[in-house]
């Protein structure tokens, strides 16, 4: 093989290896750019699999398809399997001595393994072939050790640039589902207001007509009517009450959001659904009053999570308030879940919403969960920056 054809396939594996990203792409150029300029006839690339249990095939070139499936697993008393283990080239110039135990060689008379290294730990093998006796020169066995390399950094090249894109796939999703939790929020407002409100004025407006039409002929059925319409009414009342409340709860304007939570979590006992644990430390101050909405909404959605999801009636909420910090902790002791799962399957606007609203006060939101024991949620805040100062515009 002259010098000049070495160059050439090295700047043909370097080129292919270079273009494009994707692992099996960029395997399977090189393989062919090195076997046709080199003149080899078959070859074998062999990758460690994620388990980095075995070195699986990943491509083949000019194997017989009767063949490949005999070859898919790299076998750890092969010549690559020696290759994998101790990241040395192996040379056999006559494959012969081999046909005996492994006859899917025959019909290949010598073979170059070389080992496939990324920051010198070995992550593959590759193997060429020829169908003649060959002699490799130790200049074929170092260009062949530097496509090696090169597959080795390729490859890991590809598998960042896959996590990048799998991360900026997560961020877009993300996205996408903030504006469908604002859409989901509004039509469940929506909803509510359809279901419970409109449902009884319309009820109340046909009462009230009846009334007006009876009142002289019936006055004794009209008046209990009318009480029925009271009580209707009063109900109503509540109910406006509590819609009003959940879309900006009155008491954090008047007491802050350490009054709001504490009435939040009083109405859990008062309505004998769960009880809650509240521990104070340090000094509480008012923050802006986005910061104090966030966060009640942040131990809102908690809370009303453990109640729907934890099969528990007992939780604990924890606040730490330091000169700069501000710690609060929101746990339970129930049947935990799997964050991860759960993620994945897109069944967590609740948890996502949660998130943002932490991270859009550049503070920090640790969910750990785990089956059977329970849930932890953390919430770092610079208190300090959040402060309220007084006056302050945005609070008025
Ligand atoms: N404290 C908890 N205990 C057990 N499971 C929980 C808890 N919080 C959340 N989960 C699980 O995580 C899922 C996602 O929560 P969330 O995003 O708030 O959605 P939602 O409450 O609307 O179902 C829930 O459906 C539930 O399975
Ligand atoms: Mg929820």
């Amino acid at each position: 093989m002259t010098e000049f054809t070495r160059i050439q396939a090295l700047s043909k594996v370097s080129i292919a290896l270079s273009t494009t990203l994707r692992l099996d792409e960029v395997l399977y150029k090189a393989i062919v750019e090195c076997i046709e300029t080199l003149n080899f006839d078959a070859a074998v690339i062999y990758l460690l699999d994620e388990n980095k249990e075995y070195f699986i095939a990943q491509h083949f070139y000019g194997i017989p398809t009767e063949t490949v499936k005999h070859m898919k697993k790299l076998p750890t008393d092969s010549i690559g399997g020696v290759v994998a283990a101790s990241g040395k080239t192996v040379v056999t110039e006559d494959l012969g001595q081999y046909y005996h135990q492994r006859p899917q060689l025959e019909g290949f008379k010598s073979l170059m393994s070389v080992p496939i290294q990324v920051k010198k730990k070995t992550i593959g093998v590759l193997d060429v072939f020829t169908k003649e006796y060959r002699v490799f020169e130790p200049e074929d066995i170092s260009l062949i050790e530097s496509i090696g390399l090169q597959i080795g950094v390729a490859s890991e090249n590809a598998k960042t640039f896959l996590e990048l894109e799998e991360s900026r796939q997560l961020n877009a999703d993300l996205l996408a589902m903030q504006v469908d939790m604002q859409e989901r929020e509004r039509q469940r407002i929506a909803q509510e207001i359809h279901d419970s409100l409109n449902q009884s004025m319309v009820g109340l407006y046909f009462h009230l007509q009846y009334c007006r039409d009876e009142i002289d002929r019936s006055p004794d059925h009209v008046l209990a009517v009318l009480d029925k319409l009271l009580s209707m009414t009063k109900e109503n009342i509540q109910e406006i009450r509590q819609i009003i409340y959940d879309l900006h709860p009155v008491a954090l304007e008047k007491y802050g959001f350490l009054g709001a939570v504490e009435e939040l979590i009083s109405r859990y006992s008062q309505q004998g659904l769960m009880e809650i644990d509240l521990y104070i430390q340090g000094n509480p101050s008012r923050y802006h009053a986005k910061a104090e909405i966030y966060l009640y909404r942040v131990i809102q959605e908690a809370i009303n999570n453990i109640y729907k999801h934890a099969h528990t009636k007992q939780a604990s909420v924890s606040m730490y308030f330091e000169s700069t910090e501000v710690r609060i902790l929101i746990e339970d002791q129930g049947i935990g879940f799997d964050l991860t799962h759960k993620l994945k399957n897109r069944e967590a606007y609740g948890l996502l919403g949660m998130k943002r609203r932490i991270d859009d006060l550049n503070g920090r939101l640790t969910i750990t969960s785990q089956p059977a024991k329970g849930t932890w949620i953390e919430v770092l805040l610079d208190g300090e920056h959040h402060l309220r100062k007084d006056r302050d515009p945005q609070d008025d």
